[in-house]
Protein backbone atom coordinates (compact mmCIF):
# COMPACT_ATOMS: atom_id res chain seq x y z
CA UNK A 1 0.00 0.00 0.00
CA UNK A 2 0.99 3.40 -0.91
CA UNK A 3 2.28 5.51 1.84
CA UNK A 4 1.32 9.10 0.19
CA UNK A 5 3.33 11.95 1.91
CA UNK A 6 1.11 15.51 2.62
CA UNK A 7 3.56 17.54 0.02
CA UNK A 8 3.01 14.54 -2.41
CA UNK A 9 -1.07 15.36 -2.37
CA UNK A 10 -0.28 19.10 -1.56
CA UNK A 11 1.63 19.20 -5.00
CA UNK A 12 -1.00 16.77 -7.18
CA UNK A 13 -3.38 18.97 -6.00
CA UNK A 14 -2.14 22.36 -7.01
CA UNK A 15 -0.88 21.19 -10.15
CA UNK A 16 -3.66 19.53 -11.51
CA UNK A 17 -6.11 22.10 -10.07
CA UNK A 18 -7.78 21.00 -6.84
CA UNK A 19 -6.70 23.55 -4.56
CA UNK A 20 -4.74 26.65 -4.89
CA UNK A 21 -3.43 28.62 -2.00
CA UNK A 22 -5.63 31.96 -1.42
CA UNK A 23 -4.64 35.46 -2.52
CA UNK A 24 -1.41 33.39 -4.17
CA UNK A 25 -0.25 36.20 -6.50
CA UNK A 26 -0.27 38.30 -3.00
CA UNK A 27 2.05 35.71 -1.44
CA UNK A 28 -0.97 33.92 0.31
CA UNK A 29 -2.93 33.67 2.84
CA UNK A 30 -1.89 31.38 5.66
CA UNK A 31 -4.56 28.76 6.50
CA UNK A 32 -6.73 29.68 3.55
CA UNK A 33 -7.15 28.40 0.44
CA UNK A 34 -9.33 28.38 -3.01
CA UNK A 35 -10.87 25.33 -4.57
CA UNK A 36 -10.14 25.29 -8.51
CA UNK A 37 -11.73 23.40 -11.24
CA UNK A 38 -11.56 19.88 -9.96
CA UNK A 39 -11.59 20.45 -6.26
CA UNK A 40 -14.69 22.47 -6.77
CA UNK A 41 -16.47 19.10 -8.47
CA UNK A 42 -14.94 16.67 -5.84
CA UNK A 43 -16.57 19.24 -3.31
CA UNK A 44 -19.89 18.90 -4.88
CA UNK A 45 -19.10 14.99 -4.99
CA UNK A 46 -18.53 14.78 -1.37
CA UNK A 47 -21.28 17.35 -0.07
CA UNK A 48 -24.03 15.54 -2.52
CA UNK A 49 -22.92 11.62 -0.96
CA UNK A 50 -23.43 12.85 2.52
CA UNK A 51 -26.90 14.86 1.85
CA UNK A 52 -28.25 11.78 0.15
CA UNK A 53 -27.12 9.39 2.64
CA UNK A 54 -28.14 12.06 5.54
CA UNK A 55 -31.26 13.66 3.97
CA UNK A 56 -32.42 12.04 0.72
CA UNK A 57 -32.12 8.50 1.52
CA UNK A 58 -33.90 8.78 4.78
CA UNK A 59 -37.84 10.07 6.07
CA UNK A 60 -35.79 10.72 9.45
CA UNK A 61 -34.06 13.87 8.82
CA UNK A 62 -34.57 17.22 6.88
CA UNK A 63 -32.46 20.15 5.52
CA UNK A 64 -32.02 23.31 6.80
CA UNK A 65 -29.52 26.13 5.39
CA UNK A 66 -29.33 28.62 8.11
CA UNK A 67 -27.28 32.30 7.84
CA UNK A 68 -23.79 32.27 9.02
CA UNK A 69 -24.40 35.62 11.03
CA UNK A 70 -27.28 35.14 13.98
CA UNK A 71 -27.53 37.24 16.72
CA UNK A 72 -24.73 37.46 19.13
CA UNK A 73 -26.61 35.84 21.94
CA UNK A 74 -26.72 32.43 19.94
CA UNK A 75 -23.32 32.00 21.44
CA UNK A 76 -23.70 33.22 24.63
CA UNK A 77 -26.30 30.92 25.38
CA UNK A 78 -24.62 27.88 23.37
CA UNK A 79 -21.64 28.83 25.56
CA UNK A 80 -18.89 29.31 22.55
CA UNK A 81 -18.90 33.19 23.94
CA UNK A 82 -17.30 31.98 27.40
CA UNK A 83 -15.82 28.90 26.59
CA UNK A 84 -14.65 28.22 23.12
CA UNK A 85 -11.22 28.76 23.85
CA UNK A 86 -7.74 26.95 23.24
CA UNK A 87 -4.97 27.89 25.50
CA UNK A 88 -2.53 29.61 23.82
CA UNK A 89 1.14 30.16 24.88
CA UNK A 90 4.03 33.13 22.99
CA UNK A 91 7.52 32.20 22.76
CA UNK A 92 9.22 35.44 24.70
CA UNK A 93 12.52 34.55 22.78
CA UNK A 94 11.28 34.06 19.09
CA UNK A 95 7.31 35.38 19.77
CA UNK A 96 5.94 32.82 17.87
CA UNK A 97 2.36 31.31 19.49
CA UNK A 98 0.76 27.82 19.59
CA UNK A 99 -1.34 25.98 20.99
CA UNK A 100 -0.38 24.60 24.20
CA UNK A 101 -2.47 21.27 24.05
CA UNK A 102 -0.92 20.59 20.27
CA UNK A 103 2.72 20.84 21.74
CA UNK A 104 4.62 17.76 21.69
CA UNK A 105 6.94 18.98 24.85
CA UNK A 106 4.97 21.67 26.63
CA UNK A 107 8.39 23.34 27.89
CA UNK A 108 9.89 23.52 24.39
CA UNK A 109 9.39 26.06 21.46
CA UNK A 110 9.60 24.12 18.17
CA UNK A 111 9.76 26.92 16.29
CA UNK A 112 13.41 28.61 18.12
CA UNK A 113 14.15 25.18 20.06
CA UNK A 114 14.13 27.66 23.47
CA UNK A 115 13.36 25.93 26.77
CA UNK A 116 11.48 27.40 29.61
CA UNK A 117 10.24 30.28 27.39
CA UNK A 118 6.88 30.44 27.21
CA UNK A 119 4.86 32.82 28.89
CA UNK A 120 1.60 31.53 30.89
CA UNK A 121 -1.06 30.07 29.24
CA UNK A 122 -3.94 32.53 27.69
CA UNK A 123 -7.49 31.09 26.66
CA UNK A 124 -8.10 32.64 23.51
CA UNK A 125 -11.72 32.66 21.77
CA UNK A 126 -11.59 30.70 18.54
CA UNK A 127 -14.04 32.93 16.90
CA UNK A 128 -14.24 35.51 14.43
CA UNK A 129 -15.90 38.82 16.00
CA UNK A 130 -17.16 41.72 13.36
CA UNK A 131 -19.82 44.47 13.55
CA UNK A 132 -23.26 44.13 11.73
CA UNK A 133 -24.10 48.09 10.12
CA UNK A 134 -21.87 51.36 10.23
CA UNK A 135 -21.73 51.24 13.73
CA UNK A 136 -18.43 49.40 15.17
CA UNK A 137 -19.62 49.07 18.83
CA UNK A 138 -20.63 46.30 21.02
CA UNK A 139 -24.00 46.40 20.56
CA UNK A 140 -23.53 45.90 16.92
CA UNK A 141 -21.12 42.44 17.45
CA UNK A 142 -21.27 39.98 15.39
CA UNK A 143 -19.71 36.26 15.24
CA UNK A 144 -19.13 34.21 12.08
CA UNK A 145 -20.59 30.97 12.74
CA UNK A 146 -17.97 28.67 14.46
CA UNK A 147 -19.79 25.65 13.80
CA UNK A 148 -23.12 25.07 11.47
CA UNK A 149 -24.81 23.07 15.02
CA UNK A 150 -26.40 26.14 16.05
CA UNK A 151 -28.37 27.69 13.51
CA UNK A 152 -30.12 23.69 13.69
CA UNK A 153 -31.12 24.38 17.45
CA UNK A 154 -32.24 27.92 17.00
CA UNK A 155 -34.72 26.40 14.59
CA UNK A 156 -35.47 23.68 15.68
CA UNK A 157 -39.51 24.65 16.77
CA UNK A 158 -39.47 26.29 13.32
CA UNK A 159 -38.71 22.73 11.62
CA UNK A 160 -41.32 20.69 14.03
CA UNK A 161 -44.36 22.93 13.07
CA UNK A 162 -43.87 23.21 9.44
CA UNK A 163 -42.18 19.75 8.61
CA UNK A 164 -44.30 18.00 11.26
CA UNK A 165 -41.13 15.88 12.94
CA UNK A 166 -41.17 14.06 16.19
CA UNK A 167 -38.16 12.94 17.52
CA UNK A 168 -36.27 10.61 17.15
CA UNK A 169 -35.65 12.98 13.78
CA UNK A 170 -32.75 15.01 12.21
CA UNK A 171 -31.96 18.25 11.01
CA UNK A 172 -29.19 18.27 8.44
CA UNK A 173 -27.04 21.38 7.78
CA UNK A 174 -23.86 21.82 5.12
CA UNK A 175 -21.87 25.25 5.29
CA UNK A 176 -19.51 27.07 5.77
CA UNK A 177 -17.50 27.21 9.14
CA UNK A 178 -14.82 29.93 10.62
CA UNK A 179 -12.67 29.49 13.48
CA UNK A 180 -9.45 32.28 14.55
CA UNK A 181 -7.32 28.82 14.81
CA UNK A 182 -3.91 29.55 16.76
CA UNK A 183 -2.04 26.92 14.30
CA UNK A 184 -3.91 26.34 11.05
CA UNK A 185 -1.81 23.47 8.77
CA UNK A 186 -1.19 20.06 7.61
CA UNK A 187 -2.66 21.81 4.29
CA UNK A 188 -6.41 21.68 4.62
CA UNK A 189 -7.03 19.85 7.27
CA UNK A 190 -7.38 22.59 9.46
CA UNK A 191 -7.88 25.65 8.35
CA UNK A 192 -9.68 29.45 9.53
CA UNK A 193 -12.07 29.25 7.15
CA UNK A 194 -14.36 25.47 6.22
CA UNK A 195 -17.11 23.77 5.51
CA UNK A 196 -18.99 21.70 7.56
CA UNK A 197 -21.62 18.71 7.34
CA UNK A 198 -23.06 18.58 10.74
CA UNK A 199 -26.92 17.09 11.51
CA UNK A 200 -28.70 17.22 14.93
CA UNK A 201 -30.98 14.23 15.74
CA UNK A 202 -33.44 14.65 18.08
CA UNK A 203 -34.24 11.31 20.52
CA UNK A 204 -36.41 11.06 23.29
CA UNK A 205 -33.88 11.17 26.62
CA UNK A 206 -34.09 7.47 27.51
CA UNK A 207 -33.07 6.29 23.53
CA UNK A 208 -30.08 8.43 23.21
CA UNK A 209 -27.72 5.73 24.03
CA UNK A 210 -29.06 3.36 21.77
CA UNK A 211 -29.00 6.32 18.85
CA UNK A 212 -25.67 7.82 19.99
CA UNK A 213 -24.30 3.94 19.13
CA UNK A 214 -26.51 4.15 15.54
CA UNK A 215 -24.72 6.92 14.29
CA UNK A 216 -21.12 5.93 15.25
CA UNK A 217 -21.58 2.51 13.17
CA UNK A 218 -23.58 4.61 10.57
CA UNK A 219 -21.20 7.28 9.49
CA UNK A 220 -17.87 4.71 10.08
CA UNK A 221 -19.60 2.92 7.29
CA UNK A 222 -20.33 5.85 4.61
CA UNK A 223 -16.75 6.33 4.72
CA UNK A 224 -16.45 3.32 3.95
CA UNK A 225 -19.19 2.83 1.28
CA UNK A 226 -17.01 5.88 -0.79
CA UNK A 227 -13.97 3.47 -1.23
CA UNK A 228 -11.70 4.45 2.05
CA UNK A 229 -9.63 1.86 2.95
CA UNK A 230 -11.06 -0.25 6.08
CA UNK A 231 -7.74 0.08 7.62
CA UNK A 232 -7.58 3.72 7.52
CA UNK A 233 -10.25 4.94 9.17
CA UNK A 234 -11.52 4.10 12.82
CA UNK A 235 -13.71 4.99 16.18
CA UNK A 236 -12.08 6.43 18.91
CA UNK A 237 -13.95 7.17 22.00
CA UNK A 238 -13.14 10.56 23.94
CA UNK A 239 -11.71 10.63 27.21
CA UNK A 240 -13.90 12.15 29.82
CA UNK A 241 -11.46 15.40 30.20
CA UNK A 242 -11.56 15.83 26.27
CA UNK A 243 -15.26 16.00 26.98
CA UNK A 244 -16.75 19.37 24.86
CA UNK A 245 -18.59 21.66 27.41
CA UNK A 246 -21.95 20.02 26.17
CA UNK A 247 -21.44 16.22 25.19
CA UNK A 248 -22.24 13.58 27.54
CA UNK A 249 -20.40 11.71 25.01
CA UNK A 250 -18.17 11.80 22.09
CA UNK A 251 -16.11 9.25 19.75
CA UNK A 252 -14.10 10.69 16.88
CA UNK A 253 -14.35 8.79 13.08
CA UNK A 254 -10.18 9.18 12.60
CA UNK A 255 -8.55 8.47 9.41
CA UNK A 256 -5.05 7.44 9.47
CA UNK A 257 -3.12 10.65 7.99
CA UNK A 258 0.17 11.15 6.83
CA UNK A 259 0.91 11.75 10.72
CA UNK A 260 -0.79 9.46 12.51
CA UNK A 261 -4.53 9.21 13.37
CA UNK A 262 -6.78 12.26 13.35
CA UNK A 263 -10.39 13.71 13.42
CA UNK A 264 -12.70 13.84 10.28
CA UNK A 265 -15.99 13.59 12.45
CA UNK A 266 -17.07 13.67 15.85
CA UNK A 267 -20.17 11.78 17.18
CA UNK A 268 -21.32 13.56 20.13
CA UNK A 269 -24.10 13.01 22.75
CA UNK A 270 -24.81 16.49 23.55
CA UNK A 271 -27.62 15.98 25.46
CA UNK A 272 -30.53 19.03 25.98
CA UNK A 273 -27.57 21.05 26.79
CA UNK A 274 -28.09 23.56 24.09
CA UNK A 275 -31.96 23.36 23.63
CA UNK A 276 -32.50 23.94 26.99
CA UNK A 277 -29.65 26.98 26.44
CA UNK A 278 -31.51 28.60 24.01
CA UNK A 279 -35.07 28.44 25.19
CA UNK A 280 -33.59 30.22 28.83
CA UNK A 281 -31.85 33.30 27.08
CA UNK A 282 -34.77 33.51 24.42
CA UNK A 283 -37.11 33.09 26.60
CA UNK A 284 -39.32 30.68 24.07
CA UNK A 285 -40.12 27.39 25.03
CA UNK A 286 -38.54 24.71 22.78
CA UNK A 287 -39.60 21.61 24.58
CA UNK A 288 -41.37 18.81 22.21
CA UNK A 289 -44.64 18.69 23.05
CA UNK A 290 -45.67 14.98 22.57
CA UNK A 291 -50.06 14.88 22.11
CA UNK A 292 -49.94 10.71 23.03
CA UNK A 293 -48.55 11.23 26.16
CA UNK A 294 -49.40 15.08 26.33
CA UNK A 295 -46.41 15.82 27.87
CA UNK A 296 -43.76 18.61 27.34
CA UNK A 297 -40.06 17.75 26.81
CA UNK A 298 -36.64 18.81 25.48
CA UNK A 299 -35.43 16.07 23.60
CA UNK A 300 -31.18 15.00 23.53
CA UNK A 301 -29.09 15.45 20.54
CA UNK A 302 -27.16 12.82 19.10
CA UNK A 303 -24.53 14.89 16.62
CA UNK A 304 -22.62 13.44 13.99
CA UNK A 305 -20.28 16.50 12.55
CA UNK A 306 -18.35 16.21 9.57
CA UNK A 307 -15.95 18.26 7.77
CA UNK A 308 -16.78 18.45 3.99
CA UNK A 309 -13.10 20.04 3.25
CA UNK A 310 -11.50 18.22 5.31
CA UNK A 311 -13.21 14.50 4.17
CA UNK A 312 -12.15 15.38 0.86
CA UNK A 313 -8.81 15.68 1.57
CA UNK A 314 -8.99 12.53 3.54
CA UNK A 315 -10.44 10.70 0.16
CA UNK A 316 -7.47 12.39 -2.12
CA UNK A 317 -4.93 11.26 0.31
CA UNK A 318 -6.53 7.87 0.57
CA UNK A 319 -7.15 7.61 -3.08
CA UNK A 320 -3.76 8.30 -3.84
CA UNK A 321 -1.21 5.54 -5.66
CA UNK A 322 1.63 4.65 -7.60
CA UNK A 323 2.61 1.85 -9.70
CA UNK A 324 5.20 0.60 -12.12
CA UNK A 325 3.34 0.16 -15.50
CA UNK A 326 6.51 -0.01 -18.37
CA UNK A 327 9.34 0.79 -15.91
CA UNK A 328 7.85 3.76 -15.44
CA UNK A 329 5.52 5.26 -12.35
CA UNK A 330 2.08 5.41 -12.79
CA UNK A 331 0.03 8.25 -10.05
CA UNK A 332 -3.38 7.02 -10.22
CA UNK A 333 -6.32 8.82 -7.72
CA UNK A 334 -8.32 5.28 -7.51
CA UNK A 335 -11.33 7.53 -6.35
CA UNK A 336 -14.90 6.11 -6.27
CA UNK A 337 -17.06 6.91 -9.28
CA UNK A 338 -19.06 8.99 -7.29
CA UNK A 339 -16.22 11.43 -5.77
CA UNK A 340 -14.27 11.59 -9.12
CA UNK A 341 -14.37 15.34 -10.32
CA UNK A 342 -14.72 13.67 -14.01
CA UNK A 343 -16.35 10.99 -14.92
CA UNK A 344 -15.56 10.44 -18.43
CA UNK A 345 -12.78 12.03 -20.26
CA UNK A 346 -13.46 11.84 -24.39
CA UNK A 347 -9.75 12.29 -25.87
CA UNK A 348 -9.09 11.69 -29.86
CA UNK A 349 -5.91 9.90 -30.78
CA UNK A 350 -4.90 13.47 -32.99
CA UNK A 351 -5.81 16.52 -33.31
CA UNK A 352 -6.92 16.02 -36.70
CA UNK A 353 -10.57 17.86 -37.83
CA UNK A 354 -11.86 14.45 -38.88
CA UNK A 355 -11.68 13.10 -35.18
CA UNK A 356 -12.34 16.33 -33.58
CA UNK A 357 -15.77 16.26 -35.10
CA UNK A 358 -16.25 12.70 -33.97
CA UNK A 359 -14.88 13.64 -30.62
CA UNK A 360 -17.45 16.59 -30.53
CA UNK A 361 -20.50 14.21 -31.07
CA UNK A 362 -19.21 11.48 -28.82
CA UNK A 363 -18.66 14.03 -25.86
CA UNK A 364 -22.27 15.64 -27.17
CA UNK A 365 -24.36 12.41 -26.65
CA UNK A 366 -22.05 11.69 -23.14
CA UNK A 367 -22.46 15.18 -21.98
CA UNK A 368 -26.11 15.06 -20.23
CA UNK A 369 -25.49 12.11 -18.35
CA UNK A 370 -21.88 12.79 -16.42
CA UNK A 371 -19.19 15.57 -16.00
CA UNK A 372 -16.84 14.87 -18.79
CA UNK A 373 -14.19 16.35 -20.49
CA UNK A 374 -12.92 17.04 -23.48
CA UNK A 375 -8.92 16.94 -23.82
CA UNK A 376 -7.72 17.35 -27.50
CA UNK A 377 -3.71 18.54 -25.95
CA UNK A 378 -0.49 16.40 -26.12
CA UNK A 379 0.53 12.90 -26.78
CA UNK A 380 -2.19 10.62 -26.21
CA UNK A 381 0.27 9.00 -23.18
CA UNK A 382 0.31 12.17 -21.21
CA UNK A 383 -3.24 12.71 -21.55
CA UNK A 384 -4.18 9.42 -20.11
CA UNK A 385 -1.48 10.07 -17.62
CA UNK A 386 -3.24 13.45 -16.90
CA UNK A 387 -6.52 11.54 -16.21
CA UNK A 388 -5.00 8.85 -13.89
CA UNK A 389 -3.95 11.36 -11.56
CA UNK A 390 -7.28 13.07 -11.23
CA UNK A 391 -8.91 9.89 -11.20
CA UNK A 392 -10.98 9.81 -14.16
CA UNK A 393 -13.14 6.25 -13.89
CA UNK A 394 -12.93 5.90 -17.56
CA UNK A 395 -11.59 7.58 -20.98
CA UNK A 396 -12.94 7.10 -23.96
CA UNK A 397 -10.41 6.95 -27.45
CA UNK A 398 -11.60 8.56 -30.59
CA UNK A 399 -9.36 6.99 -33.02
CA UNK A 400 -8.71 6.95 -36.97
CA UNK A 401 -10.34 3.18 -36.82
CA UNK A 402 -13.05 5.03 -35.59
CA UNK A 403 -13.98 7.17 -38.88
CA UNK A 404 -14.46 3.20 -40.35
CA UNK A 405 -15.91 1.59 -37.68
CA UNK A 406 -17.84 3.65 -35.62
CA UNK A 407 -16.62 2.35 -32.13
CA UNK A 408 -14.07 3.76 -29.86
CA UNK A 409 -12.11 2.34 -27.20
CA UNK A 410 -13.37 3.14 -23.52
CA UNK A 411 -9.70 2.38 -20.87
CA UNK A 412 -10.31 1.52 -17.32
CA UNK A 413 -8.67 3.94 -14.64
CA UNK A 414 -7.71 0.82 -12.69
CA UNK A 415 -6.97 -2.00 -15.04
CA UNK A 416 -6.26 0.07 -17.81
CA UNK A 417 -7.61 -2.59 -19.64
CA UNK A 418 -9.31 -1.18 -23.05
CA UNK A 419 -12.57 -2.15 -24.89
CA UNK A 420 -13.94 -1.64 -28.08
CA UNK A 421 -17.19 -0.41 -27.94
CA UNK A 422 -19.63 1.26 -30.66
CA UNK A 423 -20.47 4.53 -30.63
CA UNK A 424 -24.20 4.18 -31.10
CA UNK A 425 -24.11 1.95 -27.38
CA UNK A 426 -21.49 4.24 -25.75
CA UNK A 427 -23.99 5.77 -23.10
CA UNK A 428 -25.52 2.18 -22.30
CA UNK A 429 -21.64 0.58 -21.95
CA UNK A 430 -21.00 3.11 -19.35
CA UNK A 431 -24.15 3.21 -17.72
CA UNK A 432 -23.59 -0.61 -17.14
CA UNK A 433 -20.09 0.43 -16.15
CA UNK A 434 -21.35 2.98 -13.58
CA UNK A 435 -24.13 0.82 -11.92
CA UNK A 436 -24.86 1.18 -8.57
CA UNK A 437 -21.81 3.61 -7.87
CA UNK A 438 -23.00 7.00 -9.00
N1 LIG B 1 -20.87 21.01 16.06
C1 LIG B 1 -19.80 20.23 16.59
C2 LIG B 1 -18.52 20.59 16.00
O1 LIG B 1 -18.39 21.60 15.32
P1 LIG B 1 -16.02 19.82 15.85
O2 LIG B 1 -15.42 18.50 16.20
O3 LIG B 1 -15.42 21.03 16.45
O4 LIG B 1 -17.55 19.68 16.26
C3 LIG B 1 -16.65 19.00 13.49
O5 LIG B 1 -16.06 19.99 14.29
C4 LIG B 1 -15.78 18.70 12.28
O6 LIG B 1 -15.54 19.91 11.56
C5 LIG B 1 -14.40 18.17 12.62
O7 LIG B 1 -14.41 16.78 12.85
C6 LIG B 1 -13.63 18.52 11.36
O8 LIG B 1 -13.84 17.56 10.34
C7 LIG B 1 -14.26 19.84 10.95
N2 LIG B 1 -13.40 20.96 11.41
C8 LIG B 1 -13.39 21.52 12.63
N3 LIG B 1 -12.49 22.52 12.69
C9 LIG B 1 -11.90 22.58 11.47
C10 LIG B 1 -10.89 23.39 10.88
N4 LIG B 1 -10.29 24.38 11.56
N5 LIG B 1 -10.52 23.14 9.59
C11 LIG B 1 -11.14 22.16 8.87
N6 LIG B 1 -12.10 21.38 9.37
C12 LIG B 1 -12.49 21.56 10.65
Amino acid sequence: MTSVTLETIANLAKKRGFVYPASEIYGGLRSAWDYGPLGVELLRNVREAWWRAMVRERDDIVGLDSSILQAAEVWVASGHVSSFTDPLVECTTCNNRYRLDKLEDPDQCPGCGSRGTFTAPKQFNLMFKTFMGPVEDSSHTVYLRPETAQGIFINFANVVRTARMRPPFGIAQIGKSFRNEITPGQFVFRTREFEQMEMEFFVPPDEAEEWYRYWLEERRSWYLALGMKEDHVRLRPHDADELAHYAAGCSDVEYLFPWGWDELEGIANRTDFDLKAHAERSGEDLRFYDQAADERYYPYVIEPAAGLTRSAFAFLLDAYDEEEVGGETRVVLRLHPRLAPIKVAVLPLSKKPDLVDVTQEVAGSLRGHWNIEVDVTQSIGRRYRRQDEIGTPYAVTVDFDTLEDRAVTVRDRDTMAQDRVPIEGLVEHLRGRFEGLL
